[in-house]
């Protein structure tokens, strides 16, 4: 939700939209069987980005909506932002790869200065994790966006599985005569040539990319697509 903040500092009060969210869509969802508790549901099958949908339109004309996220679970999850049937589905995977950070030719001093500990000569490791989110509009018949098993299966056939346990600046043809450097960015902007295409003949658009290397970093692009990466961020 978003909205200007009152004379008391709040946007709105937070026990007035608990209560709206429960009455509204927590308590008739709870322990029910989607496909019935909601005539929606029974045009138009209960997939996650359908039910983000359905919650916005049934929490709308309660509360300055502006997004809703919707977990299936960890590793899936829709963003629905109030635009007809467009709908986001993010995945989230993993995998495992090591990387030496150093410009070939430069002194040890000099990719030491650049790249600190991540220049060390025999490289180390990350647990790497993948966001991908795709845009696509929802069929009023599957209440699907894309087909959620071959994409799935694309970023595993494209990424996750190529890149696993590999020493990225050896093993990865893009990064093996070292002239791109296998920073995270660099990392990130590959991921997305290798997927961009791929997505858009599943009849959907790849929106962003996250990489998290680390607890502590992560890197984010957008789609090529993608002319303006924040269209959500309005205050009504
Ligand atoms: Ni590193």
């Amino acid at each position: 939700m978003a909205g200007q903040l009152d004379e008391y500092g709040m946007v709105l009060n937070l026990s007035d939209i608990k209560h709206d969210i429960k009455r509204e869509v927590t308590e008739p969802l709870d322990f029910s069987f989607l496909n019935d508790v909601w005539p929606e549901f029974q045009q138009t099958l209960p997939t996650t980005e359908h039910i983000a949908k359905v919650i916005w339109q049934r929490l709308a004309p309660h509360l300055p909506i502006v997004q809703i996220q919707l977990f299936e679970h960890p590793d899936l999850w829709a963003d629905y932002y109030g635009n007809g049937n467009e709908v986001y589905l993010s995945l989230r995977t993993h995998f495992s790869a090591a990387h030496r950070l150093a410009i070939p030719g430069a002194s040890d001093d000099e990719n030491d200065r650049l790249y600190g500990k991540c220049a060390r000569p025999y490289g180390h490791g990350h647990n790497y994790h993948l966001e991908v989110t795709v845009r696509g509009t929802m069929d009023d018949r599957t209440g699907m966006s894309v087909d959620l098993g071959a994409l799935t299966q694309l970023i595993e056939d494209r990424v996750a599985e190529p890149f696993d346990h590999t020493f990225l600046n050896v093993d990865i043809p893009h990064f093996a005569d070292g002239a791109i450097v296998p920073t995270d960015e660099n990392f990130a902007l590959h991921i997305r040539d290798l997927l961009e295409t791929p997505i858009a003949e599943l009849g959907a658009t790849l929106h962003k990319l996250k990489l998290i290397e680390s607890p502590g970093n992560a890197c984010e692009v957008f789609g090529t697509q993608v002319s303006d990466p924040f269209p959500q961020l309005t205050v009504r």
